[in-house]
């Protein structure tokens, strides 16, 4: 298990997580509409098209996290829609899961101009929305997709290839329930299209099959 400190994060006035009764799904538009509205990463980037808040089950117990939305993302308005989405969609197939049983979000809600890497300062302003998210879902695990998502979710500065396959653990902010949630750090499924080894395949089945084993879905040895 690896320790982590989520730093400073910038963070704007959050209204309350969740009202008396109110439901995941419902928390979760409420914090979408707030995000949208004061969100100090997204309200300033201007070459975006749509905000990509995440999408499917609120009540889900695994929740897919990875860096920001690409172009297909960006007009669709949804996360893992392009290419690396249709390899993401693969992963989870092959899982046995149906895409609408799990929850899919991204660390930046709006596309970084020219598609770069998120600054760490975007990373810190947008970032906080996601700790929210998953303080409300409160999924099993959380499977980490590359080395943004690792870092911002560990606190770590490890790098992906050393830290994938080993589980690690979120720490959540007490100001939103505080509490850990279990984080299996994987390659991302960019990378892994990039990268199509014989290698990279196993080791990303491999950390799938540790989250299967998790979530006590049947770990059959082929895959992916
Ligand atoms: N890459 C990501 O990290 N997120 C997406 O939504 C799409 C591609």
């Amino acid at each position: 298990m690896v320790a982590l400190s989520l730093g400073d994060a910038v963070t704007p006035d959050f209204p309350t997580l969740r009202l008396e009764g109110e439901s995941n799904s419902d928390a979760l538009e409420r914090l979408r509409r707030f995000h949208a509205e004061h969100c100090p990463h997204c309200t300033r980037v201007n070459t975006h098209r749509n905000l990509v808040f995440g999408e499917g089950d609120p009540e889900a117990s695994l929740v897919f996290v990875g860096e920001a939305p690409g172009e297909t993302e960006d007009e669709l308005g949804r996360p893992f829609v392009g290419r690396a989405g249709q390899k993401l969609d693969e992963m989870i197939a092959a899982m046995g899961l149906e895409r609408d049983s799990v929850y899919i979000a991204n660390i930046l809600k709006a596309r970084p101009p020219n598609n770069r890497t998120p600054l760490p300062d975007e990373v810190m302003r947008c970032g906080p929305t996601l700790l929210r998210q998953l303080a409300i879902i409160r999924p099993t695990a959380i499977v980490a997709l590359g080395a943004p998502s690792t870092k911002f979710l560990l606190g770590t500065s490890e790098g992906i290839t050393r830290i994938r396959g080993v589980w690690a653990r979120l720490t959540l902010p007490e100001e939103i329930g505080g509490g850990e949630i279990e984080v299996m750090p994987t390659f991302h499924p960019a990378y892994l299209l990039r990268n199509y080894t014989v290698e990279t395949r196993k080791a990303v089945w491999s950390d799938l099959q540790h989250v299967m084993r998790r979530l006590e879905l049947p770990t059959p040895n082929t895959g992916g």
